[in-house]
């Protein structure tokens, strides 16, 4: 073990990874807990909780400790977060150990204080620094961390969306919306039941959006299992593109709208620095097929998905930990 250990951590509403120093990326699984009801069995956390949840045991509490970005379960939230890090195969060292923790830019301070709780727990030494997902997914994608241009950043994640303008490790604008791909998801349940009677779990929804997305895919329908709502039987349907892409309208509105109003905001002088770089998508949601070319169309800004969007903000606290980290305050 080197001198000094470290740890970066991306812990999103759906997906969370873990950097550690010298390794590089280790772990990326599901923000997923199960909890035994009856007996005191350890919880099953990630991978393993995701997989049980598909089965739905009658016994087992599944779990998400974070919504819209944020901590909601506080003990859940500590007990996989200190797992991954568990199996992440991180140590605190003798010598300072050190973790960056991001965080979305809208948290309170109170949900601030429950990630760094979460971080802390039976590690009292380890000192957390919290990094803003933005300024993370911002550097993750090629900016400087004392650079002097403007970035704008649109990070769409699983529960929430942050649109920000970045000035080195420091946000200069920022729009936060608690909405991501989840709410993508439930968007399709809402529409394929309203339009086709069909009542299809959020996995199947997840596929609809991820084949067909705004354009309609490559062959414009895709086909999912559901409950017929009348009859009460299993049916299958070819769900149509144009279902799917207006579904998904009530979530791409708002997020569009939010990057216009801060390309709007954004002060003048950074405006050639952004234009030049684009803007930079960033997140799971940056896969969704058609979302850059409409960002671009709305915007008038050339738009660019990031190299490997999920591990955006993840590579950015990485970089914060490795070379910058005295640019972070403490809490
Ligand atoms: N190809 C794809 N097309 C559309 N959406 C996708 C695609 N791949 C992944 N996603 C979506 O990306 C989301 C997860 O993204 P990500 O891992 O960036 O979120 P997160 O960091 O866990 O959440 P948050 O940042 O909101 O806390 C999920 O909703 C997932 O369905
Ligand atoms: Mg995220």
């Amino acid at each position: 073990m080197r001198l000094r250990s470290g740890v970066a951590v991306d812990l999103g509403t759906v997906n969370s990874l873990v950097h550690v120093r010298g390794r590089g990326v280790v772990l990326d699984e599901p923000s997923t807990i199960a909890l035994y009801r009856h007996t005191d069995q350890p919880p099953l956390v990630g991978e393993r909780a995701e997989e049980l949840m598909r089965k739905e045991p009658v016994d087992i509490d599944v779990l998400h400790p974070l919504r819209e970005g944020v901590i909601t379960e506080l003990d859940a939230a500590a007990t996989m977060l200190q797992t991954f890090l568990r199996r992440a195969r991180f140590r605190t060292s003798v010598l300072g150990p050190r973790a960056v923790i991001c965080v979305p830019s809208g948290a309170s301070f109170i949900e601030r204080r429950a990630l760094v709780a979460a971080a802390s727990f039976h590690r009292p030494r380890l000192a957390v620094r919290l990094l803003d997902e933005p300024v993370a997914a911002a550097i993750g994608a090629g900016a400087e961390p004392q650079g002097t241009d403007g970035v704008l950043i649109v990070d769409v994640g699983g529960g929430t969306t942050e649109a920000a303008i970045v000035l080195g490790a420091h946000m200069v604008r920022v729009h936060s919306l608690r909405v991501g791909g989840n709410a993508m998801d439930e968007a399709i349940v809402q529409a394929v039941k309203a339009e086709l009677g069909l009542h299809i779990g959020l996995r199947a929804a997840e596929h609809l959006k991820k084949s067909l997305g705004l354009t309609g895919g490559a062959s414009g329908s895709a086909q999912v299992a559901g409950i017929d709502l009348a009859r009460g039987t299993v049916r299958e349907e070819q769900v149509r593109g144009p279902l799917v892409a207006s579904a998904l309208e009530h979530v791409v509105a708002p997020i569009i709208e939010s990057v216009q109003e801060l390309l709007w905001e954004m002060p003048p002088d950074l405006a050639d620095g952004v234009i030049r770089r684009k803007v930079q998508l960033a997140g799971g949601g940056a896969l969704l097929p058609g979302l850059a070319s409409r960002l671009r169309d709305s915007t008038g800004v050339t738009t660019v998905v990031v190299e490997k969007p999920l591990r955006a903000v993840v590579r950015g606290a990485a970089t914060m930990l490795e070379h910058h980290y005295e640019l972070l305050p403490p809490m």
